[in-house]
């Protein structure tokens, strides 16, 4: 069955069942104060990052897995009938029920016995408010007594710490209500927090009562579904939390309504450093109109970077995909990497090749923040050219250089060169960024020192040695950090590449001719018999000799990476190799939800010395439809000038078309976001989602669909067009804002090469 759909434009999507099969969620946030929310209104809020600074709480591995969030109950005085307009957590059936998701806006609308209830949450740009902006209309004949009440759970702001040290800290902060403010204030005050930030969350009408006690709302034989409280006519006890404990927010207030009338009101929770700036933020939000204002410049914030592509291409699913889910799912992917989600726990950081790569496509949608990204990159790396793991901007945590993956710095270029061909500001390369101990160097001597570390770094046949892992967290199971990397190889041709380009502008030759040097030196040795396995290439050269990735293998015969990667970076030129390649990728990769990462998945131990299992068979990196490699193979057919291919693998995968070909129930996740993997072939769950939303394959895809099947793509010279359209998209009509200005673009199959040079 079907749990929603896209509305019209495609600019929001619209759940209508409130049970799909998983919390299907949306990101709110200004980048500092951050939320997501599902269907149900479950969800997390952080400021900053969600490791010391988590502000509210959500059950990670608790059943139901979706609970708490941000709740609004409704409840008749009179037959003191309680429901939600998200549905959950009292899972009374709804008479209507709406969620739409936008970009940066949740909102529900539905209704239950003759009350409807209109409720949107945001984050506007600037301030650092989490708005729940609500209506509530009574549409039947006889007048309405009823009660509107909050609730969202507080929890200690170190999660860690919280799970460790509870007992002790949950008595350094109190809440209380400040009747002057009309709003709960909460005090935190454990003493070795890294950060104490002042917090209030009031309403814009006057109050007629709260609770900051969890045990007082919920109660000992209570539930988020029934809490205490609101039963059996109870009036709400008042309760502050001054000693600490498990805390919450709810604010009530009686609402009379007649038939027809409506009553329009809004909670604010707003944060600052210190408390006067808070309660500046609360009284400023405390009129409708800043509230609407709130809204409406969240909409424009969207707008201004959505509107940068616009496409029609004919394909209402392509349309939507690539005018608003994907550069959202982009930007969204570069502001949190894979911090915090349903999935991932907020414990991590940002990672440093992710980060890297996650700033690819946002490099045109949102220049300036994928500019001060790379900053960020860049200044965790070391002076010898070094990245690390993962880096916590916001956070006293240290830098992680373990695990050590190989491939951290051989991804800047690729994000450099994007920006400076969207901006046009060769300058970027001057920018001087300290390295990690303090000394300065420019953007361009971090990017040639991040290749001179990997050239530095080869095995023995000439290959860059892998380490943990490169690109491929998978192969860190294989246990051999001396094994040299194929993929990893070719990424570093491809780098020449561009790298080149850059020096050649900044005449540097000598720059220039290194890159050749390597680039040559480098395809040789991918093309030799090591590498080359006869159908395609192998994927790595281990230490005692074998290989990974060849046909005489049983298992992991064929990995598709290094068949993508051979024809983007030109080392499959050679004999015509690179066609070679992928068309045994399309023979032995393929699948009706996209292409596996490898195949045969590794299925057990066979010899003493192989690796142990990892993911079983068919799941993730051990055989799964890994959706961000599959993006390299779009761009590769693309260059080989093959549209319907790289269309087919383009629309595949798209979440809207694997949802509805796997159907929504079993393909679990949201229908308009990626996941980084599904299920592959030959298992039973077959075409099930993993991980959805925090993935590199949102910013790839962006890349693979504008850039290269449809071909308008910046360059250093300026926008250049060369589509690949596949059969059956004739022409495509575009807008494209470009350094400035505003290009209107007619695409068709015959398109030749032409450059835009504004
Ligand atoms: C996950 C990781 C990413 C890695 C990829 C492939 O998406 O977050 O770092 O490159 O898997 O293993």
């Amino acid at each position: 069955m079907n749990y929603g759909g896209f509305s019209t434009c495609g600019g929001e999507y619209v759940i209508t069942d409130p049970v799909p099969p998983r919390p299907w969620i949306n990101y709110l946030g200004n980048r500092r104060l951050r939320a997501f929310i599902s269907q149900n209104a479950g969800g997390l809020m952080w400021y900053k990052e969600p490791y010391s600074r988590r502000l509210t709480r959500y059950h990670y591995t608790a059943a139901p897995g979706d609970r708490p969030g941000f709740y609004l109950y409704v409840r008749d005085r009179k037959t003191n009938q309680v429901w939600n307009p998200h549905f959950a957590p009292s899972c009374i059936g709804l008479d209507s029920f709406e969620c739409r998701h936008r970009p940066g806006v949740t909102e529900f609308v539905a209704s239950f016995d003759k009350v409807e209830v209109a409720v949107r949450f945001g984050i506007p740009p600037g301030d650092d408010v989490m708005l729940w902006d609500v209506t509530v209309r009574n549409v039947g004949d006889n007048p309405r007594d009823l009660q509107l009440a909050s609730y969202m759970e507080f929890g200690l702001l170190e999660f860690m710490r919280e799970a460790v040290g509870w007992c002790y800290l949950k008595n350094q902060f109190s809440l209380r209500f400040d009747a002057e403010l009309n709003a709960i204030r909460y005090d935190y005050h454990v003493f070795e927090a890294p950060f104490a930030p002042c917090m209030l969350f009031g309403c814009t009408e006057r109050l007629d009562g709260w609770e900051c006690s969890r045990d007082a709302f919920i109660g000992s034989t209570g539930s988020y579904a029934r809490p205490e409280a609101l039963m059996d006519h109870r009036e709400l006890s008042n309760s502050d939390l001054p000693l600490g404990g498990h805390a919450c927010a709810v604010e009530a207030l009686n609402v009379m309504l007649d038939p027809g009338a409506e009553k329009s009101l809004a909670f604010v929770f707003a944060l600052a450093d210190d408390w006067s700036t808070t309660e500046a933020l609360l009284a400023q939000y405390r009129s409708s109109d800043a509230v609407q204002n709130g809204f409406a410049n969240l909409a424009n914030f969207w707008n201004e970077r959505l509107c940068r592509t616009v496409v029609e291409t004919g394909d209402p699913v392509v349309d939507r995909a690539v005018n608003v889910w994907i550069p959202y799912n982009s930007v969204v992917g570069l502001d949190l990497a894979r911090t915090i989600s349903t999935d991932h726990m907020g414990t991590d950081g940002l990672r440093y090749r992710d980060t890297t790569q996650d700033a690819l496509a946002v490099a045109n949608i949102d220049p300036e923040f994928a500019r001060l990204r790379m900053h960020q990159v860049f200044e965790q790396q070391t002076p010898d050219g070094g990245g690390c793991f993962s880096f916590f901007p916001d956070d006293p945590r240290p830098t992680s250089d373990s695990p050590r993956r190989s491939d951290n710095t051989v991804w800047q270029v690729y994000t450099i060169h994007n920006l400076i061909a969207e901006t046009g500001d060769m300058r970027l390369l001057d920018e001087e960024i300290p390295y990690r101990d303090g000394t300065i160097g420019s953007v361009y001597e971090h990017i040639q020192r991040g290749l001179d570390y990997i050239w530095d770094r080869r095995g023995p046949n000439g290959l860059p040695t892998l380490y943990h892992a490169d690109w491929n967290d998978g192969l860190a199971l294989f246990q051999d950090e001396a094994a040299e990397s194929v993929m990893l190889g070719m990424q570093m041709v491809y780098s020449c590449k561009l790298f080149r380009e850059l020096a050649q502008r900044t005449r540097r030759a000598a720059d220039a001719e290194w890159c050749d040097h390597v680039a040559t030196e480098l395809t040789k040795i991918l093309n030799s018999d090591l590498v080359w396995d006869g159908r395609w290439y192998r994927r790595l050269l281990m230490s005692n000799g074998k290989v990974l990735g060849g046909a005489a293998n049983a298992q992991g015969q064929i990995y598709l990476n290094p068949q993508s990667w051979s024809v983007i970076s030109g080392v499959g030129e050679f004999e015509g190799r690179g066609r070679i390649a992928m068309d045994s990728v399309a023979e032995k990769l393929d699948s009706d939800c996209g292409l596996r990462i490898l195949a045969p998945p590794f299925t057990g131990i066979p010899e003493p010395e192989d690796p142990p299992l990892g993911s079983n068979p068919g799941i993730g990196e051990n055989g799964g439809i890994f959706s961000h490699a599959n993006t390299w193979a779009i761009i590769a057919e693309c260059l080989l000038g093959n549209g319907n291919r790289a269309f087919k693998y383009f629309r595949q995968l798209l979440p809207e078309v694997v949802s509805e070909r796997m159907g929504h129930d079993h393909y679990q996740r949201e229908p308009y976001v990626f996941v980084s993997s599904i299920v592959g072939p030959g298992c039973d769950a077959f075409g099930q989602g993993g991980i959805s939303w925090l993935t590199g394959t949102a910013n790839w895809m962006h890349v693979a669909i504008v850039q290269y099947i449809l071909g308008i793509r910046p360059t250093l010279d300026g926008l250049e067009l060369c589509p690949c359209l596949p059969d059956g998209i004739e022409q495509v009509e575009a807008t494209r804002r470009f350094r400035g200005k505003d290009y209107k673009i007619h695409l068709t199959k015959d398109t030749a090469k032409w450059n835009l040079n504004p």
